[in-house]
């Protein structure tokens, strides 16, 4: 089994160096690694963010670790050359329509929520987000209006084949699951959203044992914080899902906690934590390492058949946050390489 390796940019090398302790000392010997360059650390060396070697060695690998991309220095470049270009690219060329974003609170980390325990306890979700379409990839640009006006425009747009393929995957997810799924929309002002709650109506028709609700995303960003144990799983658009999500992790205690899985039709995944590169704290050591350890997790659980593993990382996590291990945004000091520690050290 070849994993591939994206470190990218900030924080993203120092998760993934403590990611890939982890996983060797899993001792697998099926597990083979293979390093490429992503994002702005790509573009410094090779002048494009995503260049054909890792687009290539995303292809050949059976499973994708990433860990983020964003540079605040190539924020002015032409948008083709940043490096958030090479996640979307690699989403959009690989297939991986369907990104899976698990929301759930350790226990342990009740405190570490922003809200208040006995509501944070209540937690357990996961956010369907679709990410091959909608606003991110539609036409897009700068034009100067009749009035000499500079104007932005970028379109939203998703066809029924896009919303079908993602719909059937958050009832899937619910299947597999508590049964309930929240399709969460703009319908009231948006024809894109018209058009994806039609498409979620039709096909609940093949999974009569899911209960379906639909709710507008301004509302659900309020439920998520008033309640969030009512929700199950939601399937959402690329823009919604990517705001909820983060919105969601606060809720679990840190960004830094939550992982995910971006598939394909067959399994073919990239797995990463929905964090960015925190150009903030990049090489201070801060970064909470949990949520790319536990998006290898999911990649040894989805695409690489390895179940035990995967429940044997998990219990490791765990373990440490039942010991105690606390990076900074969790409200403790362990550094980036302590966390590794503990979670090697609870790894039975
Ligand atoms: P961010 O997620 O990088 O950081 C938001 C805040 O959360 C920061 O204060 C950061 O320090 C903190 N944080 C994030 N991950 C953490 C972790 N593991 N441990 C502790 N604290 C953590 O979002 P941002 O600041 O809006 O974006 C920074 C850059 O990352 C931008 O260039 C953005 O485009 C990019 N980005 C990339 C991805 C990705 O690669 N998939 C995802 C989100 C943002
Ligand atoms: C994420 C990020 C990306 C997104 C950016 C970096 C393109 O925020 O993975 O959540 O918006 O999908
Ligand atoms: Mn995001």
């Amino acid at each position: 089994m070849l994993i591939a390796l994206l470190p990218g940019d900030g924080i993203g090398p120092e998760v993934i160096a403590e990611t890939r302790r982890v996983l060797e000392a899993l001792s697998l010997d099926s597990l083979h690694f293979e390093e490429a360059l992503v994002g702005g650390a790509a573009y410094k060396a090779t002048g494009h963010p995503l260049p054909p070697e890792t687009l290539d060695l995303a292809r050949r690998a059976d499973a994708i670790l990433f860990g983020a991309v964003g540079d605040p220095d190539c924020d002015a470049l032409e948008r083709h050359l940043r490096p958030e270009q090479a996640i979307l690219g690699l989403r959009k060329e690989l297939g991986l329509f369907a990104n899976l974003r698990p929301a759930k609170l350790f226990p342990e980390l009740a405190d570490a929520s922003a809200l208040r325990p006995e509501v944070a306890s209540q937690i357990d979700m996961v956010i369907v987000r679709e990410l091959n379409g909608d606003v991110y990839f539609g036409e897009k640009g700068m034009r100067t209006t009749a009035d000499g006006k500079r104007e932005g425009y970028d379109i939203m747009s998703y066809d029924e084949d896009e919303v079908r393929r993602i719909a059937r995957v958050g009832f899937e997810t619910a299947m597999a699951r508590g049964k309930k799924l929240c399709s969460v929309d703009k319908a009231n002002v948006l024809e894109t959203s018209q058009l994806w709650r039609d498409v979620v109506i039709e096909t609940a028709q093949e999974y009569p044992d899911v209960a379906l609700s639909h709710m507008y995303v301004d509302n659900a960003a309020m439920q998520l914080v008033r309640n969030p144990g009512q929700f199950d799983v939601i399937v959402t658009g690329n823009l919604f899902g990517d705001i909820l999500s983060d919105q969601a992790s606060m809720c679990a205690g840190s960004i830094g906690m939550l992982p995910s899985a971006s598939l394909d039709s067959a399994q073919k995944g990239l797995y990463e934590p929905i964090h960015g590169s925190a150009p903030d704290i990049a090489g201070q050591g801060k970064a909470n390492p949990l949520a790319t350890i536990l998006s290898a997790a999911m990649m040894l659980r989805y695409s690489l058949n390895h179940a035990t593993a995967a429940d044997r990382i998990e219990r490791a996590v765990a373990m440490a946050l039942a010991n105690g291990a606390r990076s900074p945004d969790l409200g403790g000091t362990l550094s980036t390489r302590e966390m590794g520690d503990a979670v090697l050290a609870a790894l039975t």
